[in-house]
Parts: structure tokens; sequence; C-alpha cells
């Protein structure tokens, strides 16, 4: 596969590779600056994603933007995507066999990206891009280093929206994240 924006796009639109191709309404690709320093990997496209083509548009991405705002970022200037690119039934846990049919369009979108900073959002995308037996309470904010790319990890928006209470904590993350670009501009 040659190594364009254009042709992940198209792939991803034509994409029969696992059977979440049968049932999803639309794949969602990654949205965002194709220049960001940071990218954000999720775990999967709910049901608003789902029919709207758009990481990140239902209630865990309201909990998204807040802490974006009250971070200082802002959409434009991030780029944001999922492990996988269509909606699993009910909002299952994704598959392992799933994972890895989507993988390969996550490692493109990073291959041109080149981004700075990689935050995982949630259990399913740390286990997956920083170690299978992370944990994320006690490991969330921690950083890790993999060529010349610093990988974080915090609670995923939905665990704010089923408790509130992580809000200031997955805020003081995302504070970070904002001072680690700093430290790499
Ligand atoms: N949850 C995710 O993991 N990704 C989205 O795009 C939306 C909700």
């Amino acid at each position: 596969m040659e190594y364009t924006w254009n042709t992940i796009e198209r792939h991803i639109a034509a994409c029969a590779n696992c059977p979440l191709s049968g049932t999803r309404q639309q794949p969602v690709m990654g949205r965002g600056s194709r220049e960001a320093d940071i990218m954000f990997i999720a775990e999967a496209p709910g049901g608003e994603e789902d029919r709207q083509g758009i990481p990140f548009v239902g209630r865990s991405g309201e909990i998204l933007d807040r802490l974006l705002r009250d971070s200082g970022l802002t959409r434009e200037e991030i780029y944001i995507t999922n492990i996988l690119k269509c909606h699993p039934p009910g909002n299952r846990d994704p598959k392992e066999e799933e994972k890895a049919a989507c993988f390969p369009y996550l490692k493109y979108e990073t291959f041109l990206l080149k981004p700075k900073i990689i935050v995982c959002l949630g259990r399913v995308a740390a286990q997956r891009i920083i170690a299978p037996d992370f944990k994320i309470t006690r490991q969330h904010g921690t950083w890790t280093c993999r060529k010349d790319c610093a990988l974080t990890a915090t609670y995923h928006p939905s665990a704010v929206l089923r408790d509130p209470s992580k809000y200031e904590t997955v805020k003081k993350d995302f504070c970070e994240i904002v001072k680690k670009r700093e430290e790499y501009a």
C-alpha cells in the first residue's frame, strides 16, 4: 500500500477485513491536524461516531472537548483516532482478531503523522500501544519513550462519564501532556 493520507482513507472506507464491516454504518477514520505533535488513540467508535463517521462526537466527545479546553488544547491542533475504525455492536470490547485486522491502519496513520507525543485513552489502547499488562488505574500519567516519541495514557472519557470524580485526575494528566509538548518544542 502506498503511504498517503488519501490511500489510507480510501482503504478504510472500503475495508472488509473483519466482520465489523458487516455491522458498521460507516468506518471512522482519525480526524484533526495532520501536522499535529500530539496523537490521541482511543478504543473504537461508539454509536454516534458510527452514525456520523467522526471520532468522539457522542457523550464521550463532550467530555473530551471539556478536557481539551481546560488544559489549553483544541481539536484542531491534535489528531485523534481509534484502534478500531468500526463500531463494535453494543460497545463491547474489541476482539483480538478485530484489533489485529485494523492495526495496519493505525500504523500508517502514525507513520504519516510522526507524532512527538502519543496519548492512549483508556485500557484497551494503552494495552495495545504501551504494554499488554498496562494498568490504567496505577499507571495513568506515567511516560515512556519509544523512537523519539513520548507515550502516556489516561482514563478514557467514558470512565469520567461513569465516575465524574475522575475528571480532575484526567485533567491533570492532560495538563502534563501540554507541558511535555513544551519540553519537546
Ligand atoms: N469512544 C472511543 O473510544 N472512540 C470514539 O471515537 C468515541 C468513543
